[in-house]
Protein backbone atom coordinates (compact mmCIF):
# COMPACT_ATOMS: atom_id res chain seq x y z
CA UNK A 1 0.00 0.00 0.00
CA UNK A 2 0.95 3.60 -1.10
CA UNK A 3 1.32 6.11 1.89
CA UNK A 4 -2.12 8.45 2.10
CA UNK A 5 -1.58 11.08 -0.21
CA UNK A 6 -5.12 13.17 0.69
CA UNK A 7 -8.04 13.97 -1.30
CA UNK A 8 -7.33 15.53 -4.09
CA UNK A 9 -9.16 18.25 -6.55
CA UNK A 10 -10.27 15.84 -9.65
CA UNK A 11 -7.78 17.43 -12.38
CA UNK A 12 -5.41 18.90 -10.07
CA UNK A 13 -2.07 16.71 -9.31
CA UNK A 14 -1.80 15.19 -5.60
CA UNK A 15 1.35 16.60 -3.48
CA UNK A 16 2.74 12.67 -3.93
CA UNK A 17 2.63 12.58 -7.85
CA UNK A 18 4.03 15.82 -8.00
CA UNK A 19 7.52 13.76 -7.53
CA UNK A 20 6.27 10.98 -9.16
CA UNK A 21 5.47 10.32 -12.93
CA UNK A 22 1.62 8.58 -13.31
CA UNK A 23 1.55 5.61 -14.72
CA UNK A 24 -1.46 6.67 -16.63
CA UNK A 25 -3.53 9.97 -16.76
CA UNK A 26 -6.94 10.85 -18.18
CA UNK A 27 -7.19 14.35 -19.26
CA UNK A 28 -10.53 15.94 -19.43
CA UNK A 29 -12.21 12.52 -20.84
CA UNK A 30 -15.63 12.45 -21.98
CA UNK A 31 -18.10 10.57 -23.69
CA UNK A 32 -21.26 10.92 -25.02
CA UNK A 33 -23.51 8.43 -26.55
CA UNK A 34 -26.52 10.65 -28.52
CA UNK A 35 -28.10 12.90 -25.88
CA UNK A 36 -26.72 10.95 -23.23
CA UNK A 37 -23.76 11.94 -21.27
CA UNK A 38 -21.60 8.55 -20.32
CA UNK A 39 -18.87 10.54 -18.42
CA UNK A 40 -17.65 14.53 -18.37
CA UNK A 41 -14.44 15.81 -18.55
CA UNK A 42 -12.71 12.97 -16.35
CA UNK A 43 -8.95 13.71 -15.09
CA UNK A 44 -7.17 11.68 -12.82
CA UNK A 45 -3.67 10.24 -12.01
CA UNK A 46 -2.37 6.68 -11.41
CA UNK A 47 0.74 6.57 -9.98
CA UNK A 48 3.00 3.22 -10.53
CA UNK A 49 2.05 0.69 -8.33
CA UNK A 50 -1.04 1.75 -7.45
CA UNK A 51 -4.43 0.05 -6.56
CA UNK A 52 -7.36 2.19 -7.34
CA UNK A 53 -10.96 1.77 -7.21
CA UNK A 54 -13.24 3.22 -9.20
CA UNK A 55 -16.90 3.28 -7.56
CA UNK A 56 -20.34 4.57 -8.27
CA UNK A 57 -23.82 3.76 -9.03
CA UNK A 58 -24.90 1.34 -11.69
CA UNK A 59 -24.47 3.77 -15.13
CA UNK A 60 -22.26 6.00 -12.77
CA UNK A 61 -19.86 5.07 -16.15
CA UNK A 62 -17.30 3.01 -14.84
CA UNK A 63 -16.93 0.46 -17.46
CA UNK A 64 -17.15 3.53 -19.88
CA UNK A 65 -13.83 4.80 -18.38
CA UNK A 66 -12.17 1.77 -18.19
CA UNK A 67 -12.84 1.06 -21.93
CA UNK A 68 -11.50 3.95 -22.82
CA UNK A 69 -8.79 3.93 -20.41
CA UNK A 70 -7.98 0.56 -22.51
CA UNK A 71 -8.20 2.11 -25.64
CA UNK A 72 -11.86 -0.15 -26.52
CA UNK A 73 -13.44 2.98 -27.42
CA UNK A 74 -12.57 5.74 -28.43
CA UNK A 75 -13.40 9.44 -25.97
CA UNK A 76 -15.61 11.80 -27.63
CA UNK A 77 -13.29 14.41 -25.82
CA UNK A 78 -9.86 14.65 -23.92
CA UNK A 79 -7.11 12.58 -24.09
CA UNK A 80 -5.10 9.02 -22.13
CA UNK A 81 -1.54 9.57 -21.63
CA UNK A 82 -0.94 5.91 -22.65
CA UNK A 83 -0.93 3.76 -25.47
CA UNK A 84 -3.69 0.74 -25.78
CA UNK A 85 -1.09 -1.77 -26.29
CA UNK A 86 0.57 -0.84 -22.88
CA UNK A 87 -2.97 -1.20 -21.29
CA UNK A 88 -4.11 -4.48 -19.78
CA UNK A 89 -7.81 -5.18 -19.73
CA UNK A 90 -9.51 -7.73 -18.18
CA UNK A 91 -13.48 -7.69 -18.92
CA UNK A 92 -16.26 -8.64 -17.26
CA UNK A 93 -17.63 -11.12 -19.76
CA UNK A 94 -14.90 -13.28 -20.18
CA UNK A 95 -14.08 -14.23 -24.03
CA UNK A 96 -12.05 -17.42 -23.06
CA UNK A 97 -13.16 -20.54 -24.93
CA UNK A 98 -15.01 -23.26 -22.83
CA UNK A 99 -14.26 -26.30 -24.44
CA UNK A 100 -9.70 -25.27 -24.44
CA UNK A 101 -7.45 -25.74 -21.95
CA UNK A 102 -5.84 -23.03 -20.18
CA UNK A 103 -2.46 -23.43 -22.09
CA UNK A 104 -4.96 -23.27 -25.44
CA UNK A 105 -6.61 -20.09 -24.68
CA UNK A 106 -3.73 -18.18 -23.69
CA UNK A 107 -2.17 -19.18 -26.92
CA UNK A 108 -4.60 -18.34 -29.01
CA UNK A 109 -5.06 -14.59 -27.25
CA UNK A 110 -1.36 -14.14 -27.62
CA UNK A 111 -1.72 -14.67 -31.22
CA UNK A 112 -4.85 -12.45 -31.53
CA UNK A 113 -3.10 -9.55 -29.71
CA UNK A 114 0.51 -10.26 -31.65
CA UNK A 115 2.08 -9.95 -28.53
CA UNK A 116 6.27 -10.55 -29.12
CA UNK A 117 6.95 -13.73 -28.29
CA UNK A 118 4.04 -14.88 -27.75
CA UNK A 119 5.41 -18.74 -25.72
CA UNK A 120 7.07 -16.94 -23.81
CA UNK A 121 3.89 -14.13 -22.95
CA UNK A 122 2.21 -17.44 -22.22
CA UNK A 123 4.15 -18.90 -20.13
CA UNK A 124 5.12 -15.58 -17.92
CA UNK A 125 1.06 -15.41 -18.10
CA UNK A 126 0.97 -18.77 -16.32
CA UNK A 127 3.58 -18.02 -13.56
CA UNK A 128 2.24 -14.99 -12.81
CA UNK A 129 -1.81 -16.12 -12.34
CA UNK A 130 -0.36 -19.43 -10.58
CA UNK A 131 -1.98 -21.49 -13.33
CA UNK A 132 0.90 -23.71 -14.35
CA UNK A 133 -0.60 -27.29 -12.07
CA UNK A 134 -3.86 -26.07 -14.90
CA UNK A 135 -2.34 -25.20 -17.89
CA UNK A 136 -3.61 -28.58 -19.47
CA UNK A 137 -6.85 -28.27 -18.06
CA UNK A 138 -9.86 -27.45 -19.75
CA UNK A 139 -11.62 -24.10 -19.51
CA UNK A 140 -14.79 -25.46 -18.82
CA UNK A 141 -13.32 -27.69 -15.79
CA UNK A 142 -12.15 -25.18 -13.90
CA UNK A 143 -14.06 -23.11 -11.05
CA UNK A 144 -14.76 -19.73 -11.37
CA UNK A 145 -11.95 -18.22 -9.61
CA UNK A 146 -9.69 -19.95 -11.62
CA UNK A 147 -11.89 -19.26 -14.84
CA UNK A 148 -11.52 -15.50 -14.18
CA UNK A 149 -7.73 -16.02 -13.15
CA UNK A 150 -7.58 -17.32 -16.89
CA UNK A 151 -8.99 -14.09 -17.93
CA UNK A 152 -6.89 -12.37 -15.99
CA UNK A 153 -3.95 -14.07 -17.72
CA UNK A 154 -4.90 -13.33 -20.87
CA UNK A 155 -4.78 -9.39 -19.84
CA UNK A 156 -1.57 -9.91 -19.05
CA UNK A 157 -0.23 -11.52 -22.23
CA UNK A 158 1.39 -8.08 -23.11
CA UNK A 159 3.09 -7.57 -19.69
CA UNK A 160 1.35 -4.23 -19.68
CA UNK A 161 2.42 -1.83 -17.07
CA UNK A 162 -1.28 -0.88 -16.51
CA UNK A 163 -3.97 -3.32 -15.89
CA UNK A 164 -7.69 -2.85 -16.15
CA UNK A 165 -10.30 -5.18 -14.30
CA UNK A 166 -14.25 -4.49 -14.95
CA UNK A 167 -15.72 -5.72 -11.66
CA UNK A 168 -13.74 -8.99 -10.85
CA UNK A 169 -14.77 -9.95 -8.16
CA UNK A 170 -18.44 -9.58 -8.95
CA UNK A 171 -19.40 -13.45 -9.10
CA UNK A 172 -16.66 -15.02 -7.08
CA UNK A 173 -17.26 -16.54 -3.71
CA UNK A 174 -15.68 -14.94 -0.05
CA UNK A 175 -12.63 -17.56 -0.83
CA UNK A 176 -12.52 -16.33 -4.14
CA UNK A 177 -12.20 -13.38 -3.40
CA UNK A 178 -9.62 -13.58 -1.18
CA UNK A 179 -7.58 -15.33 -3.29
CA UNK A 180 -7.82 -13.09 -5.94
CA UNK A 181 -7.04 -10.15 -3.60
CA UNK A 182 -3.97 -12.03 -2.86
CA UNK A 183 -3.00 -12.22 -6.50
CA UNK A 184 -3.46 -8.76 -7.37
CA UNK A 185 -2.06 -7.21 -4.44
CA UNK A 186 1.26 -9.42 -4.93
CA UNK A 187 1.33 -8.09 -8.83
CA UNK A 188 1.43 -4.32 -7.33
CA UNK A 189 4.31 -5.13 -5.04
CA UNK A 190 7.30 -3.81 -6.34
CA UNK A 191 5.46 -1.06 -8.08
CA UNK A 192 6.11 -2.65 -11.52
CA UNK A 193 1.97 -2.87 -12.24
CA UNK A 194 -0.86 -0.02 -11.23
CA UNK A 195 -4.21 -1.75 -11.23
CA UNK A 196 -7.40 -0.24 -11.83
CA UNK A 197 -10.58 -1.67 -10.88
CA UNK A 198 -14.49 -1.43 -11.36
CA UNK A 199 -16.35 -2.15 -7.92
CA UNK A 200 -19.91 -2.11 -7.11
CA UNK A 201 -18.68 -3.08 -3.50
CA UNK A 202 -17.39 -0.32 -2.05
CA UNK A 203 -16.44 -2.45 0.86
CA UNK A 204 -13.55 -4.30 -1.16
CA UNK A 205 -12.50 -0.73 -2.10
CA UNK A 206 -12.15 0.62 1.13
CA UNK A 207 -9.81 -2.78 2.22
CA UNK A 208 -7.70 -2.74 -1.03
CA UNK A 209 -7.68 0.37 -2.73
CA UNK A 210 -5.22 3.33 -2.04
CA UNK A 211 -7.22 5.55 -4.58
CA UNK A 212 -10.80 5.62 -4.90
CA UNK A 213 -12.29 7.49 -7.78
CA UNK A 214 -16.03 8.30 -7.13
CA UNK A 215 -17.89 8.59 -10.26
CA UNK A 216 -21.77 9.13 -10.51
CA UNK A 217 -23.58 10.06 -13.68
CA UNK A 218 -20.60 10.57 -15.55
CA UNK A 219 -18.66 12.66 -13.22
CA UNK A 220 -15.78 12.12 -11.23
CA UNK A 221 -16.65 13.70 -7.82
CA UNK A 222 -14.01 12.42 -5.66
CA UNK A 223 -10.10 10.80 -5.70
CA UNK A 224 -8.04 10.09 -2.68
CA UNK A 225 -7.93 7.84 -0.11
CA UNK A 226 -10.86 5.67 1.35
CA UNK A 227 -9.95 7.31 4.80
CA UNK A 228 -9.65 10.72 2.93
CA UNK A 229 -13.52 10.09 1.70
CA UNK A 230 -14.55 9.30 4.96
CA UNK A 231 -13.22 12.55 6.58
CA UNK A 232 -15.05 14.17 3.37
CA UNK A 233 -18.18 12.87 4.88
CA UNK A 234 -17.58 13.84 8.72
CA UNK A 235 -19.99 12.95 11.68
CA UNK A 236 -20.17 9.58 12.88
CA UNK A 237 -20.61 6.99 10.11
CA UNK A 238 -21.62 3.08 10.66
CA UNK A 239 -19.25 1.95 7.89
CA UNK A 240 -17.39 3.18 4.69
CA UNK A 241 -20.41 1.89 2.56
CA UNK A 242 -22.53 4.47 4.75
CA UNK A 243 -20.01 6.90 4.78
CA UNK A 244 -20.14 6.39 0.70
CA UNK A 245 -23.77 6.74 0.23
CA UNK A 246 -23.73 9.75 2.48
CA UNK A 247 -21.16 11.65 0.68
CA UNK A 248 -23.07 10.96 -3.06
CA UNK A 249 -26.33 12.34 -1.19
CA UNK A 250 -24.00 15.41 -0.03
CA UNK A 251 -23.50 15.95 -3.91
CA UNK A 252 -27.28 15.39 -5.14
CA UNK A 253 -27.08 11.53 -5.87
N1 LIG B 1 -22.62 1.47 -26.13
C1 LIG B 1 -23.46 2.28 -25.48
N2 LIG B 1 -24.46 2.90 -26.14
C2 LIG B 1 -25.30 3.74 -25.50
N3 LIG B 1 -25.22 4.04 -24.19
C3 LIG B 1 -24.24 3.46 -23.49
C4 LIG B 1 -23.31 2.55 -24.09
N4 LIG B 1 -22.43 2.13 -23.13
C5 LIG B 1 -22.81 2.75 -22.00
N5 LIG B 1 -23.90 3.54 -22.20
C6 LIG B 1 -24.56 4.39 -21.19
O1 LIG B 1 -23.56 5.13 -20.54
C7 LIG B 1 -23.82 5.20 -19.14
C8 LIG B 1 -22.64 4.61 -18.38
O2 LIG B 1 -22.59 3.20 -18.59
P1 LIG B 1 -21.49 2.27 -17.97
O3 LIG B 1 -20.17 2.84 -18.25
O4 LIG B 1 -21.75 0.88 -18.44
O5 LIG B 1 -21.80 2.39 -16.40
P2 LIG B 1 -21.35 1.47 -15.17
O6 LIG B 1 -20.27 0.54 -15.65
O7 LIG B 1 -20.88 2.45 -14.14
O8 LIG B 1 -22.58 0.75 -14.70
C9 LIG B 1 -25.11 4.45 -18.92
O9 LIG B 1 -26.16 5.39 -18.93
C10 LIG B 1 -25.21 3.55 -20.10
O10 LIG B 1 -26.54 3.25 -20.39
MG1 LIG C 1 -20.10 -1.52 -15.63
Amino acid sequence: MLPDIGPTIPGVTASASATQAPSIAARAVSRRFGDRQALREVSFEALPGELVAIIGPNGAGKTTLLSILGGLQKPSGGEVSRPPREVGWVPQQTAIYAKLTVRENLKLFARLEKVDDPAGAVERALELTGLHGRADDVLSELSGGNRQRVNIAVGLLADPPVLLLDEPSSALDPRQRERLWAFITGLVEGGRTTVLWSTHDVGEAERHADRVLVLADGELLFTGSPAALHAEVGGVQRDFEAAFVRFLHKRGH
